[in-house]
């Protein structure tokens, strides 16, 4: 089936074979999933949306969004974290299930920056499973001969995940823990703060950050502060994807006032990534 609609006009809905599963942290999963078509649409910043359940099977009801990862040939990536009863049921697929899957979905992250002689560093922050758009991300910047810098931030060592894909890429990666065991102890935000403040007089970064909503308004309200360009990927739930149930929509400033929805945007359709400053941040 193909979709039509305003930014969805490139997605399909398939039933995709699942070609490798592999447990990459604890409770934590990598899958490759055989759909050519939505491989070679997808672009960074982009996700499916996923029938967590073998085709056939009828609970659970409502698809679960998934960045995408990464694009090899015919297949795509995703890592997810068991969270609930959608992802459990998803890390318990095996090699061979067909997984109903729509995609891509959403708009790519905003490259529009880049496309100057010299353009700004790049500075990525991930915190969780927030991480995979950002590898995707790195993925298309190195491919412009863009070097980002990687910050991640995570509970605990072994909740770190993405190093490896980053660092195939050339891509420095510092990493921020909760419980300090692993890099910085304590928030991914710090560790920006001290990226930017260690940029050259004058010099300022594009950052491009996905995670928990409370990390992705602390990346902005450092952003704010050095005049950066931030766009920030939200991760609400969506329970349709497709911009027409209104689930998924979060307040943007009032100047921002255009559209159908007034200050509202849907992220599934407008989004997830949006530039942090014209997000009315603590309105959800
Ligand atoms: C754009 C985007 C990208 C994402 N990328 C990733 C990723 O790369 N990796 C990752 O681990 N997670 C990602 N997520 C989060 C992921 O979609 C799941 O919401 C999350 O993993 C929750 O896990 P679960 O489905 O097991 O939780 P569950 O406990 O099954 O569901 C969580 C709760 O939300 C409700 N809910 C579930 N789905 C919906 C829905 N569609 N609409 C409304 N309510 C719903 C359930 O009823 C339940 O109460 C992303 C989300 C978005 C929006
Ligand atoms: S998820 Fe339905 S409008 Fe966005």
């Amino acid at each position: 089936m193909n979709l039509t609609g305003p930014t969805s006009q490139t997605a399909i809905s398939m039933l995709a074979p699942l070609v490798a599963i592999k447990t990459v942290a604890p409770l934590h999963f990598q899958m490759s999933l055989l759909a050519p078509v939505i491989a070679s649409r997808a672009l960074a910043g982009q996700f499916v949306h996923v029938l967590p359940r073998n085709a056939g099977a009828s609970d659970p009801f409502l698809r679960r969004a998934f960045s995408i990862m990464a694009t090899r040939g015919d297949e795509i990536d995703i890592l997810f974290r068991v969270e609930g009863r959608g992802t459990r049921q998803l890390s318990m697929l095996r090699v061979g299930d067909n997984l109903d899957v729509l995609g891509p979905l959403g708009r790519p992250f905003d490259l529009s920056l880049f496309h100057v002689k010299h353009p700004l560093p790049a500075i990525l922050v991930g915190g969780g499973v927030g991480v995979p758009p950002l590898v995707f991300l790195a993925q298309t910047l190195h491919a412009r001969r863009i070097t980002p810098l990687t910050l991640i931030g995570a509970r605990t060592a072994s909740d770190v995940v993405g190093e490896g894909e980053f660092s195939a890429v050339g891509v420095e990666t510092r990493l921020a823990t909760d419980d300090g065991s692993v890099g910085h102890h304590g928030r991914v935000t710090h560790l920006l703060e001290q990226a930017m403040g260690k940029l050259p007089d004058g010099s300022r970064a594009v950052i491009y950050a996905c995670g928990p909503y409370p990390m992705l308004q602390a990346v902005a309200t450092v952003a704010a502060r050095y005049g950066a360009p931030c766009q920030v990927s939200l991760e609400e739930n969506m329970p349709c994807g497709i911009g027409v149930c209104n689930g998924c929509v979060v307040a943007m400033k009032p100047k921002q006032n255009e559209g159908d929805y007034g200050r509202y945007r849907r992220i599934c359709l407008e989004g997830p990534a949006l530039w942090a400053h014209e997000i009315e941040w603590g309105k959800r």
